[in-house]
Protein backbone atom coordinates (compact mmCIF):
# COMPACT_ATOMS: atom_id res chain seq x y z
CA UNK A 1 0.00 0.00 0.00
CA UNK A 2 1.14 3.52 -0.76
CA UNK A 3 -0.03 7.09 0.41
CA UNK A 4 1.59 9.60 -1.88
CA UNK A 5 1.06 13.30 -0.36
CA UNK A 6 1.99 16.78 -2.24
CA UNK A 7 5.55 17.68 -0.41
CA UNK A 8 7.73 16.44 2.51
CA UNK A 9 5.45 18.93 5.01
CA UNK A 10 2.28 17.71 4.39
CA UNK A 11 3.53 13.70 4.24
CA UNK A 12 4.75 14.74 7.68
CA UNK A 13 2.02 15.99 9.40
CA UNK A 14 -0.14 13.39 7.95
CA UNK A 15 2.08 11.08 8.88
CA UNK A 16 2.96 12.17 11.96
CA UNK A 17 -1.35 12.39 12.96
CA UNK A 18 -1.20 9.03 11.92
CA UNK A 19 1.43 8.03 14.99
CA UNK A 20 -0.68 9.49 17.38
CA UNK A 21 -4.16 8.11 16.09
CA UNK A 22 -2.20 4.54 15.86
CA UNK A 23 -0.46 4.29 19.33
CA UNK A 24 -3.38 5.51 21.04
CA UNK A 25 -5.23 2.53 18.97
CA UNK A 26 -2.79 0.18 20.20
CA UNK A 27 -2.42 0.90 23.93
CA UNK A 28 -5.86 0.73 24.43
CA UNK A 29 -5.24 -3.13 24.51
CA UNK A 30 -1.50 -3.47 25.66
CA UNK A 31 0.57 -1.13 28.12
CA UNK A 32 3.40 -0.09 25.63
CA UNK A 33 3.92 0.68 21.96
CA UNK A 34 7.30 -0.14 20.33
CA UNK A 35 8.35 2.01 17.73
CA UNK A 36 12.05 1.54 15.68
CA UNK A 37 13.17 4.61 14.01
CA UNK A 38 14.63 4.58 11.10
CA UNK A 39 18.13 6.81 10.75
CA UNK A 40 19.20 9.51 7.86
CA UNK A 41 18.08 12.90 7.17
CA UNK A 42 14.24 12.00 6.53
CA UNK A 43 12.98 11.75 9.70
CA UNK A 44 14.26 15.22 10.95
CA UNK A 45 11.30 17.12 9.63
CA UNK A 46 9.06 14.45 11.34
CA UNK A 47 10.72 14.39 14.79
CA UNK A 48 10.45 18.28 14.67
CA UNK A 49 6.53 18.37 14.22
CA UNK A 50 6.46 15.43 16.99
CA UNK A 51 8.30 17.58 19.72
CA UNK A 52 6.63 20.87 19.30
CA UNK A 53 2.76 19.97 18.37
CA UNK A 54 2.80 16.48 19.45
CA UNK A 55 4.17 16.57 23.07
CA UNK A 56 1.45 16.41 24.74
CA UNK A 57 -1.10 14.26 22.87
CA UNK A 58 1.53 11.18 22.62
CA UNK A 59 1.46 9.16 25.94
CA UNK A 60 5.55 9.37 25.37
CA UNK A 61 5.40 7.28 29.18
CA UNK A 62 4.12 4.28 27.10
CA UNK A 63 6.29 4.48 23.97
CA UNK A 64 9.69 2.49 23.72
CA UNK A 65 12.05 3.42 20.99
CA UNK A 66 14.54 1.53 19.36
CA UNK A 67 16.41 1.88 16.23
CA UNK A 68 16.30 -0.06 12.68
CA UNK A 69 20.00 0.58 12.65
CA UNK A 70 22.91 2.51 13.69
CA UNK A 71 26.09 3.68 12.72
CA UNK A 72 29.34 2.33 15.03
CA UNK A 73 29.92 6.09 16.65
CA UNK A 74 30.12 7.76 19.33
CA UNK A 75 26.19 8.87 20.59
CA UNK A 76 27.26 12.40 20.82
CA UNK A 77 28.49 12.21 16.71
CA UNK A 78 26.35 14.10 14.52
CA UNK A 79 26.50 10.90 12.16
CA UNK A 80 24.48 9.27 15.23
CA UNK A 81 20.85 7.99 14.36
CA UNK A 82 20.52 8.50 18.28
CA UNK A 83 22.10 11.84 18.21
CA UNK A 84 19.57 13.21 15.59
CA UNK A 85 16.72 11.89 17.14
CA UNK A 86 17.83 12.94 20.58
CA UNK A 87 18.20 16.79 19.17
CA UNK A 88 15.22 16.89 17.05
CA UNK A 89 13.14 15.15 19.28
CA UNK A 90 13.91 12.84 22.73
CA UNK A 91 14.98 15.49 24.51
CA UNK A 92 11.86 17.72 23.67
CA UNK A 93 9.69 15.29 24.95
CA UNK A 94 8.44 13.80 28.27
CA UNK A 95 10.09 10.07 27.81
CA UNK A 96 11.45 8.33 30.20
CA UNK A 97 15.30 7.35 29.90
CA UNK A 98 14.21 3.26 30.25
CA UNK A 99 11.77 3.66 27.65
CA UNK A 100 15.06 4.83 25.00
CA UNK A 101 17.21 1.79 24.03
CA UNK A 102 19.42 2.82 21.53
CA UNK A 103 22.14 1.01 19.54
CA UNK A 104 25.46 1.58 21.15
CA UNK A 105 27.35 3.08 18.21
CA UNK A 106 30.42 3.23 20.70
CA UNK A 107 30.71 -0.64 21.45
CA UNK A 108 32.23 -2.88 19.17
CA UNK A 109 30.27 -3.73 16.67
CA UNK A 110 29.92 -7.76 17.01
CA UNK A 111 29.39 -7.38 20.65
CA UNK A 112 26.62 -4.83 20.08
CA UNK A 113 24.68 -6.79 17.50
CA UNK A 114 24.86 -9.86 19.71
CA UNK A 115 23.53 -7.67 22.86
CA UNK A 116 20.87 -5.82 21.14
CA UNK A 117 19.71 -8.77 20.02
CA UNK A 118 19.35 -10.18 23.17
CA UNK A 119 17.63 -7.41 24.27
CA UNK A 120 15.27 -7.20 21.61
CA UNK A 121 14.45 -11.06 22.62
CA UNK A 122 13.69 -10.04 26.59
CA UNK A 123 12.21 -6.76 25.95
CA UNK A 124 9.91 -7.21 22.69
CA UNK A 125 6.88 -10.30 22.81
CA UNK A 126 8.07 -13.25 19.95
CA UNK A 127 6.42 -14.72 17.02
CA UNK A 128 8.20 -17.77 15.11
CA UNK A 129 11.24 -16.87 16.79
CA UNK A 130 11.57 -13.41 16.38
CA UNK A 131 10.75 -10.13 18.58
CA UNK A 132 7.94 -8.79 17.07
CA UNK A 133 7.99 -4.68 17.11
CA UNK A 134 4.54 -2.32 17.04
CA UNK A 135 6.09 -0.50 14.51
CA UNK A 136 9.64 0.13 12.84
CA UNK A 137 10.25 2.76 10.88
CA UNK A 138 12.26 2.26 7.53
CA UNK A 139 14.00 4.69 5.26
CA UNK A 140 15.13 4.09 1.49
CA UNK A 141 18.78 5.05 0.24
CA UNK A 142 19.66 6.02 -3.49
CA UNK A 143 21.12 2.24 -3.91
CA UNK A 144 17.95 0.54 -2.45
CA UNK A 145 19.57 -0.12 0.98
CA UNK A 146 17.14 0.24 3.81
CA UNK A 147 18.01 0.14 7.59
CA UNK A 148 21.97 -0.63 7.12
CA UNK A 149 21.54 -3.49 4.68
CA UNK A 150 23.60 -2.68 1.74
CA UNK A 151 23.30 -4.06 -2.23
CA UNK A 152 26.25 -6.98 -1.84
CA UNK A 153 25.63 -7.90 1.61
CA UNK A 154 21.64 -9.10 1.39
CA UNK A 155 22.65 -12.20 3.25
CA UNK A 156 22.61 -10.25 6.37
CA UNK A 157 18.89 -9.51 5.95
CA UNK A 158 18.34 -13.33 5.92
CA UNK A 159 20.53 -13.73 8.93
CA UNK A 160 18.79 -16.10 11.61
CA UNK A 161 19.86 -13.29 14.51
CA UNK A 162 17.74 -10.16 15.01
CA UNK A 163 21.25 -7.72 14.30
CA UNK A 164 23.47 -7.90 12.05
CA UNK A 165 27.13 -5.95 11.44
CA UNK A 166 27.36 -4.32 8.14
CA UNK A 167 29.86 -2.00 6.63
CA UNK A 168 28.89 1.11 4.28
CA UNK A 169 29.97 0.22 0.85
CA UNK A 170 31.56 3.74 0.36
CA UNK A 171 33.02 4.80 3.92
CA UNK A 172 33.36 1.69 4.91
CA UNK A 173 31.80 2.66 8.14
CA UNK A 174 30.54 -0.31 10.59
CA UNK A 175 26.89 -0.53 10.99
CA UNK A 176 24.83 -2.58 13.48
CA UNK A 177 21.56 -3.04 11.69
CA UNK A 178 17.90 -5.09 12.35
CA UNK A 179 18.11 -8.20 10.25
CA UNK A 180 15.20 -9.23 8.28
CA UNK A 181 13.73 -11.33 10.91
CA UNK A 182 12.10 -8.24 12.90
CA UNK A 183 11.46 -6.57 9.90
CA UNK A 184 9.17 -8.87 8.64
CA UNK A 185 7.91 -10.03 11.66
CA UNK A 186 6.60 -6.34 13.02
CA UNK A 187 3.69 -5.45 13.34
CA UNK A 188 3.66 -2.70 11.23
CA UNK A 189 6.33 -1.47 8.95
CA UNK A 190 6.12 1.84 7.41
CA UNK A 191 8.58 3.17 4.82
CA UNK A 192 9.20 7.00 4.32
CA UNK A 193 10.53 8.25 1.33
CA UNK A 194 10.85 11.40 -0.26
CA UNK A 195 12.67 13.24 -2.97
CA UNK A 196 13.19 12.67 -6.36
CA UNK A 197 16.44 11.08 -6.69
CA UNK A 198 14.59 7.72 -4.25
CA UNK A 199 11.90 7.68 -7.65
CA UNK A 200 13.50 5.60 -9.64
CA UNK A 201 14.38 2.92 -6.64
CA UNK A 202 10.73 3.39 -5.72
CA UNK A 203 9.34 2.73 -9.20
CA UNK A 204 11.50 -0.57 -9.51
CA UNK A 205 10.57 -1.78 -6.33
CA UNK A 206 6.97 -1.47 -6.16
CA UNK A 207 6.54 -2.62 -9.31
CA UNK A 208 8.92 -5.51 -8.90
CA UNK A 209 11.64 -4.41 -11.69
CA UNK A 210 14.14 -5.30 -10.15
CA UNK A 211 15.32 -6.16 -7.02
CA UNK A 212 17.56 -4.14 -4.06
CA UNK A 213 18.38 -4.66 -0.38
CA UNK A 214 14.41 -2.82 0.10
CA UNK A 215 12.38 -5.31 -2.01
CA UNK A 216 13.30 -7.62 0.61
CA UNK A 217 10.88 -6.33 3.15
CA UNK A 218 7.55 -7.50 2.50
CA UNK A 219 6.01 -7.46 5.63
CA UNK A 220 3.30 -9.66 5.43
CA UNK A 221 0.90 -7.75 8.55
CA UNK A 222 1.39 -4.25 7.47
CA UNK A 223 3.32 -3.07 4.92
CA UNK A 224 2.84 1.08 3.45
CA UNK A 225 5.14 3.53 1.33
CA UNK A 226 4.82 6.89 2.73
CA UNK A 227 5.39 8.76 -0.09
CA UNK A 228 5.78 12.73 -1.03
CA UNK A 229 5.18 13.34 -5.05
CA UNK A 230 8.62 13.37 -5.91
CA UNK A 231 9.69 10.31 -4.66
CA UNK A 232 6.12 8.14 -6.13
CA UNK A 233 6.03 10.19 -9.55
CA UNK A 234 7.19 7.21 -11.50
CA UNK A 235 4.41 5.04 -9.97
CA UNK A 236 1.33 4.97 -12.26
CA UNK A 237 -1.88 3.99 -10.95
CA UNK A 238 -0.24 2.12 -7.73
C1 LIG B 1 20.76 5.28 8.02
C2 LIG B 1 19.40 4.78 7.73
C3 LIG B 1 19.19 4.53 6.29
C4 LIG B 1 18.38 5.71 5.79
C5 LIG B 1 18.47 5.82 4.30
C6 LIG B 1 17.77 7.08 3.81
O1 LIG B 1 21.30 5.00 9.09
O2 LIG B 1 21.26 6.04 7.16
O3 LIG B 1 18.71 4.15 8.59
O4 LIG B 1 18.57 3.33 5.97
O5 LIG B 1 17.03 5.54 6.19
O6 LIG B 1 19.85 5.88 3.96
O7 LIG B 1 18.47 8.18 4.32
P1 LIG B 1 17.96 9.68 4.05
O8 LIG B 1 16.68 9.82 4.82
O9 LIG B 1 19.06 10.55 4.59
O10 LIG B 1 17.76 9.81 2.57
Amino acid sequence: MTHIYDSPATLTKAYANHLQQLSAQVLENQETFSWALSGGNTPKLLFSILAKEYRESIPWNRIHIYWGDERCVAPDDEESNYFQAYKSLLRHIPIPQENIHRIKGENDPREEAIRYAEKLSKKLPSDKGWPVFDLIWLGLGTDGHTASIFPGQEHLFHSEKNCAVSTHPQTLQKRVSLTGGPINQAKRVHFLVTGAAKAPIVRDILQGLKNYPASLVNNQNELIWFLDQEAGQFLSGI
